[in-house]
């Protein structure tokens, strides 16, 4: 199977996490692409879905799935999304996509973070992927300096502005060994809106696409 193979199987198989009658997270990337078309299937059985990306609403409406917005619904069963790196923990980082503090708002609301992925985003520790940091622009400057003083090399994106209007940083070379206390470290700088470390929105559950099929994963 090839990843784009693998990445619907996962797709599919994050359907039976869905609870029926229920309005369902949905978060961003080409894997979770492949969740919203297999939840196309089933949409008679969901009330809707709470979006995370302006990319993933417009897929939900073209499939005829009504999108509330997320300060309609007070809590949501599970959060459906895929992830850039996920750890023996089930923390995350994510924002590849550019889609990180509506995914971090949605994932807030839901009571389980279902992470469905391909097997090579499976690491023992978070880092080698650049870690994604959503930025006001007037603070860059700063973000990279403290980044710089933990030994990470933080690259503005080109080119791209958020669905929130900001900018993103890629930090190259950190290893992020404590998740949970670096993203509430980094949290704390002013001008960081949303640092692409999921800790404290941990995985549940992780669907993770293997050549020999879909392994589950609960942490
Ligand atoms: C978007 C994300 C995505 O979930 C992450 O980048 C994985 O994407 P893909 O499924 O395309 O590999 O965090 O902001």
């Amino acid at each position: 199977m090839n990843q784009d193979e693998l990445k619907a199987l996962v797709g599919r198989a994050a359907l039976d996490h869905v609870v029926a009658g229920s309005i369902v997270g949905v978060g961003t990337g080409s894997t979770v692409d492949c969740f919203i078309d297999a939840l196309a299937g089933i949409k008679s059985q969901i009330a809707g879905a709470v979006s995370s990306s302006v990319r993933s609403t417009e897929r939900l409406q073209a499939h005829g799935i009504r999108v509330f917005e997320a300060s309609e619904v007070e809590s949501l069963p599970v959060y459906v999304d895929g992830a850039d790196e996920i750890d023996p923990q089930g923390c995350m980082i994510k924002g590849g996509g550019a889609a990180l503090t509506r995914e971090k708002i949605v994932a807030d609301l839901a009571l389980r973070f279902v992470c469905i992925a391909d097997a090579s985003k499976r690491v023992d520790v978070l880092g080698r992927f650049p870690l994604p940091v959503e930025v006001v622009p007037m603070a860059v400057a700063q973000v990279r300096r403290r980044f710089a003083a933990l030994g990470g090399d933080a690259r503005v994106r080109e080119g791209v502005v958020t669905d929130n209007g900001q900018c993103i940083v890629d930090v190259h070379g950190l290893r992020i060994a404590e998740p949970l206390a670096f993203e509430t470290e980094v949290n704390q700088w002013p001008g960081v809106v949303t640092v692409g470390v999921f800790a404290r929105h941990r995985a549940s559950v992780c669907l993770l696409g293997t050549p020999e099929g879909v392994q589950t994963l609960r942490y």
